[in-house]
């Protein structure tokens, strides 16, 4: 990583964390319970990956960053709704997440429950309401509204989910492994890109596909580096408890293509994201080094 990525993928978490602090609600407004919940769920950790893309996609564009803050702290809260969820028993049933307990370990089930089902209204809420879309042309704050609940419903990450509880104990074909975690994971990532650069009047269709596909393409390779992880990495890097999918008897890249030809698919995706990247005629610097950050990365 040169210094200049390092410092501005610094720059967008810092603002990611102070206007998620500024937005969400406070703790000691009732009910206290699950505002606290909230924020803890959301403050102080992760890394950010999804508000970075909302930045940097328009900031390619130059859009605006204060329109820019409403997306990036959006897709941030209904990422961190998903992974409430996805730690609960009834999913994944993990203890451990960014090196803290889990919602539900630290709060109650009950509690994490509705802490997901807040985060998830809150993202569309700030997306419908807050004042500094009022700027943007009309359709678009509209279709931010649309990328991001289509992202995350039965046809997104919902429905990845969906795939993966119904895929438990089941060896998947690789076609099969990709659309479900195209699904749980490349939809919010991809609806991260896209909701950047339409916060931009001087974005044209061409330029939007080109960022889809870049997108679409990186969203897998964080998965299949999420794959990678889980089986080599250790909690204490990570943050979450390791060697889950095995126990758990999930299908991932590990188990439907091996360790070393998972990497070699890393690397394919990875090559696929660059190739529509660099047919955006902008300064992609920032984006192609995130792409290479995303298959090196080590947490
Ligand atoms: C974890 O996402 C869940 C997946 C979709 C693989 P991240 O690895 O982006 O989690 P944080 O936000 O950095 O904690
Ligand atoms: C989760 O995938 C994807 C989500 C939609 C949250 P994982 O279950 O592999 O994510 P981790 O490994 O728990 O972060
Ligand atoms: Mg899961
Ligand atoms: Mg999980
Ligand atoms: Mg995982």
């Amino acid at each position: 990583m040169n210094s200049d990525f390092s410092q501005r993928w610094a720059d967008f978490q810092a603002q990611t964390q102070q206007q998620l602090d500024k937005l969400l609600p406070a703790a000691d407004a009732a009910p206290s319970r699950l505002h606290q919940a909230m924020r803890y769920a959301c403050l102080d950790g992760g890394k950010r990956l999804r508000a970075i893309l909302v930045y940097a996609c328009g900031q390619l564009f130059e859009a605006e960053n204060d329109v820019l803050h409403v997306p990036a702290c959006a897709v941030e809260c209904m990422h961190a709704y998903s992974l409430i969820h996805d730690d609960m028993p009834a999913m994944d049933d993990d203890e451990l997440r960014r090196g803290r307990p889990t919602v539900h370990i630290k709060f109650d089930e009950g509690t994490a429950l509705l802490t997901g089902d807040a985060l998830q209204a809150f993202a569309i809420e700030l997306l419908s309401n807050h004042p500094a879309l009022s700027a943007l042309k009309s359709p678009t704050q509209l279709q931010l509204i649309s990328i991001l609940s289509k992202a995350s419903g039965s046809q997104g990450m919902a429905g990845g989910q969906g795939i993966d509880l119904d895929s438990i104990g089941k060896q998947l074909s690789l076609a099969e492994l990709e659309v479900m975690h195209e699904k749980k994971t490349g939809a919010l990532i991809c609806a991260s890109a896209l909701m950047g650069a339409i916060c931009s009047e001087n974005v044209s269709e061409q330029e939007l596909a080109n960022l889809n596909c870049f997108a679409d393409h990186l969203g897998l390779l964080f998965q299949i580096t999420d794959d990678i992880l889980d089986e080599t990495s250790t909690a204490q890097t990570l943050g979450k408890t390791v060697g889950k999918d095995k126990a758990d008897d999930k299908p991932t890249y590990i188990t439907v293509l091996g360790l070393e030809a998972s990497r070699k698919q890393a690397q394919r995706h990875h090559q696929k994201a660059l190739t529509y990247l660099e047919k955006i005629n902008k300064d992609i610097d920032f984006l192609m080094q995130l792409n290479d950050f995303v298959l090196d990365r080590s947490f």
